[in-house]
């Protein structure tokens, strides 16, 4: 596991315990040329070109605005930056899961690992359907988390997925905040 930071910094060490060094080589390789890209090319342009550098094994499971998303086959996704923004997303669920109290882990999908632009959480059956039957449920957890002093920004039903025990736990927790200084705030999302 990487030490953990205060998820606004970007260096951490890149080791893991699931992806060899090739695969941690092409993420560096991508992340190095994030920056390259204007702020106006496309999600899918970033896709394509995030897609043929990293050149993984793994089949892609999901993707958003931020993150390109990797089944690992083995219970486990890992989650790949798109953009500054999902820099950021990383480093903050990262550091979120590790720095929250136990009572708000468990509405959180587990991080397992994580490094410089990528991490590994558990793989969660994503439900929309039920998530829309449980649409209370959503508005509930929005509750909970702003009581343990969670801003919960970007919490919806495509960022929620279902635990074992069938409870509703956040899969994209990345622009959640704790801290009303956090760069999430402040880049106005
Ligand atoms: N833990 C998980 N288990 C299963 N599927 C997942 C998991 N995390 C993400 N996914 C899939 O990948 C998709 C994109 O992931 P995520 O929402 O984290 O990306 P993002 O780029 O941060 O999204 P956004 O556009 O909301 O910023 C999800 O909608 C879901 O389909
Ligand atoms: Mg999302």
């Amino acid at each position: 596991m990487c030490p953990i930071n205060n998820g606004n910094e970007r260096i951490q060490s890149n080791k893991s315990s699931m992806l060899s060094r090739e695969e941690i080589q092409a993420i560096e390789s991508w992340i190095s040329q994030i920056g390259d890209y204007h702020i106006f090319t496309t999600t899918q342009q970033r896709i394509v070109t995030a897609k043929n550098t990293l050149k993984f094994k793994y089949k892609i499971i999901g993707h958003g605005f931020n993150r390109i998303v990797y089944d690992l086959n083995n219970g486990y996704i890992l989650k790949v930056a798109l953009s500054e923004v999902g820099l950021i997303g990383n480093a903050n669920e990262a550091y979120l899961y590790n720095n929250c109290t136990e009572e708000v882990q468990k509405y959180l999908c587990p991080v397992k690992e994580f490094g410089t632009g990528w991490l590994i959480m558990k793989k969660l059956a994503t439900n929309i359907p039920q998530a829309i039957m449980e649409y209370p449920k959503l508005i509930e957890l929005q509750f909970i988390f702003l009581s343990y002093g969670i801003i919960p920004i970007d919490l919806r039903l495509a960022n929620v997925a279902f635990s074992e025990d069938n409870e509703m736990v956040v899969i994209d927790y990345g622009l959640f905040t704790m801290d009303l200084k956090s760069p999430v705030l402040r880049w106005g999302f």
